[in-house]
């Protein structure tokens, strides 16, 4: 609903454009239509079009009053904004100056062959307001789907605003200005000229002059783009943070003597590890269970990276190793919350890991026993793409579970025969499992894609005992509902095999292939698809005390606003999903103190799913769409934002340093959907950008 609307009004938007174009130019050309048969079918034309442009107005306004009172003023605010001056404003000035004129024309020659309404056709109060539409209508659909950064909006409105008055004058006094024609107050360069190789010759300037100026544009554009070439990572390069107490921009400082920094925010550097493990990166052709090929990126030659089990209150030590010929590589622990220095971001917490080169990571496991992933971020966009991720399974002190225990990582691979191909893991086809009825069976679906992925269990009902790692309060069992899990994100679901067969599809589409089939034999044939609604933890199981909640008092606030427009990042053209307006590394750094309760509200106002991902913290979900949780204390670290959907979530900022708080859709964050929370006091001798080998998107 929210997408249709949010299309609707796009679509809208280009029809006026259209039709105002349309309509001002009709407008210009009637002084040019001199006997009284041809003023008359133009002024019909004049108003036929004008009804429509005005219709259409109302038409968007209508889909913009739709998204206020359906979704919220915050989803219809922006386009509102630009829409009252630009648009409707303008319109209502045709409404008022230019109709009337017209209908006097239309009404100075009700017979065949009375005097044309020349000096009509060319009052000001025809011309003006009709010209400030188009040009208005011309601005908001500018405004509403490019990115202008550097330029802010006042910019353009005030801009705007002069050229509403400069027109004015420019038509009223525009007789006594050479560059208009006399008779006709219309520009000289439309005006019949007695050599009849002027008009073209003319066009053809105003030809050049419009691609020079787009060119031009363009070409600025592509270098107000280009990102810095190094980016330190305390602050942000324009030292914009936001302090939410105050609302204000605030420089931070940066690199204070007496500040922390994140290198000296790692886990014991000593002891003995309770688990031990070695990462090695390097790249192999692998191969998909269909027999598809993927030039692979992988952690010692396995596709997905072998399965790291570690249990609670461990202490872990990884060594990365990296073998690959040409990338740099990190570990990022995804959704454990490991001290700021150990978090694996390249330019952020760590230098990427280059070829050749190793890096050791310590931590103890201080999680929920759950289910957690790992990969690389550095270049995460490529190498979390090839395969450079893992699962990691956080077990109780003492495991007691004694059925099947099967990860299963949704991921897209691009293979060399198919293009993209969708897989558990590397089946992309059917694979059967052979589980004997009775036994308990825990599923951790994790999403290692970029979308969100719907998993669909057929043939049992089952319980959504855990996401992102912590287990929900009272779960009860579902039966034929959809689960879709935010990229980056997990649910671990769990049910006693049946006696007869059960699958977990990829959708819930009849073309389904992407299937485990679990069975107590081979030959038992695939139950039903289960084709109910899709599963929303925030009214599933029973509430449960938490250490916060909406009616807390929250020390710092913040709102992010997702946005879906067009514009230039680095360079490049490309899709941009700002936040709160901006894109990396205009966006600003969440500043908090060690302690601090947090809120953050999150609206995705775009038309694409965001999975909102906070390293280093686990966030409460409070709300959504406005609605307080009614089910299980629902915690995330990757919170699957809808287009239309508004969550509020709080989080305690309990560990201090410079964490990422981004996108999980690794396109967008790689075109600049990512900010950072800052501690008050933490800094980065880190930095990324061209210039320096840390690219972390
Ligand atoms: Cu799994 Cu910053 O990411
Ligand atoms: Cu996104």
């Amino acid at each position: 609903m929210y997408i249709a609307l949010h299309l609707l009004d796009d679509i809208i938007l280009f029809l006026l454009l259209l039709s105002w174009i349309i309509v001002g130019s009709q407008v210009l050309l009637l002084p040019r239509k001199v006997s009284s048969r041809r003023q008359r079918s133009g002024i019909r034309r004049c108003f036929v079009w004008l009804g429509v442009s005005e219709l259409l107005v109302l038409i968007k306004l209508g889909t913009l009053v739709s998204k206020w009172v359906f979704f919220g003023w915050i989803f219809a605010q922006n386009r509102m904004l630009l829409d009252f001056p630009l648009l409707a404003l303008p319109a209502l000035s045709v409404l008022l100056f230019s109709f009337p004129c017209l209908s006097r024309m239309a009404q100075s020659f009700p017979r065949e062959g009375a005097s044309p309404a020349t000096q009509d056709a060319t009052a000001p109060a025809l011309l003006v307001p009709t010209l400030i539409t188009v040009v208005g209508v011309a601005l908001d659909t500018y405004l509403t789907l490019f990115y202008t950064e550097p330029m802010s909006l006042p910019f353009f409105l005030i801009a705007f605003a002069l050229f509403c008055v400069a027109l004015w004058f420019w038509s009223t006094f525009g007789r006594k200005i050479p560059l208009f024609s006399e008779r006709r107050n219309m520009p000289l360069f439309l005006e019949k000229q007695a050599r009849w190789w002027l008009l073209p010759v003319r066009l053809l300037l105003c030809l050049i002059v419009v691609t020079l100026c787009i060119s031009g544009w363009y070409s600025w554009s592509v270098q107000a783009s280009r990102l810095p070439d190094r980016i330190p990572m305390t602050g942000n390069t324009t030292g914009n943070t936001v302090d939410s107490m105050t609302g204000h921009t605030m420089q931070h400082q940066q690199g204070q003597q007496n500040d922390v920094s994140v290198t000296d925010l790692v886990g014991p550097q000593s002891g003995e590890p309770n688990e031990r493990f070695t990462l090695v990166a390097q790249e192999a052709q692998m191969r998909l269970r269909s027999g598809a090929t993927v030039n692979a990126w992988t952690f010692n030659g396995q596709l997905p990276g072998p399965e790291l089990r570690v249990h609670q209150g461990d202490l872990v030590e990884v060594k990365l190793i990296n073998r690959l010929s040409r990338a740099g590589v990190t570990l990022h622990w995804h959704g454990l919350d490991v001290p700021n220095g150990e978090d694996g971001v390249a330019g952020v917490t760590q230098n990427a890991v280059q070829p050749g080169e190793s890096f050791t990571y310590r931590f103890v496991v201080k999680n929920h026993a759950g289910t957690y992933w790992y990969h690389s971020h550095q270049d995460s966009l490529e190498a979390v793409g090839k395969g450079l991720f893992g699962p990691l399974i956080v077990l109780p002190p003492r495991d007691s579970f004694a059925g099947k225990d099967i990860p299963i990582l949704a991921h897209s691979w691009l293979t060399k025969e198919r293009g993209s191909q969708e897989a558990f893991g590397i089946t992309d086809t059917m694979q059967r499992l052979t589980v004997q009825p009775g036994t308990p069976v825990r599923l951790r679906l994790i999403n290692t894609d970029s979308l969100p992925v719907s998993f669909v269990l057929s043939g049992t009902p089952f319980k959504v005992i855990a996401i992102d790692g912590t287990d929900l309060n009272a779960p009860t069992d579902l039966t034929r509902q959809r689960l879709l899990v935010a990229a980056g994100g997990r649910y671990d679901i769990q049910f006693t095999m049946p006696g007869t067969a059960v699958s977990l599809d990829w959708t819930n589409k009849k073309s389904s292939k992407v299937r485990f089939l679990l069975s107590q034999d081979a030959t038992a044939s695939a139950p039903a698809l289960a084709d109910g609604p899709v599963f929303n933890p925030a009214t599933y199981g029973s509430r449960q005390k938490t250490p916060f909640g909406l009616s807390s008092h929250f020390d710092k606030e913040f709102t992010l606003i997702l946005d879906d427009m067009i514009g230039f990042y680095d360079g490049k053209m490309e899709s941009l999903w700002p936040i709160n307006g901006k894109v990396f590394p205009n966006t600003p750094m969440l500043m908090v103190h060690e302690g601090d309760l947090v809120k953050v509200s999150f609206v995705n106002r775009s038309w694409m799913d965001h999975p909102m991902h906070l390293h280093g913290h686990h966030m409460l979900v409070l709300s959504y769409n406005g609605r307080p949780v009614t089910g299980s204390p629902w915690w995330v670290d990757t919170l699957n934002v809808a287009p239309g959907e508004s969550y509020d979530v709080a989080f305690r900022a309990d560990n201090p340093g410079i964490w990422m708080d981004h996108c999980h859709n690794l396109d967008h964050a790689a075109a600049g959907m990512i900010l950072h929370l800052g501690y008050e006091g933490v800094s980065s001798p880190f930095e990324v950008g061209h210039d320096t080998i840390n690219q972390p998107e």
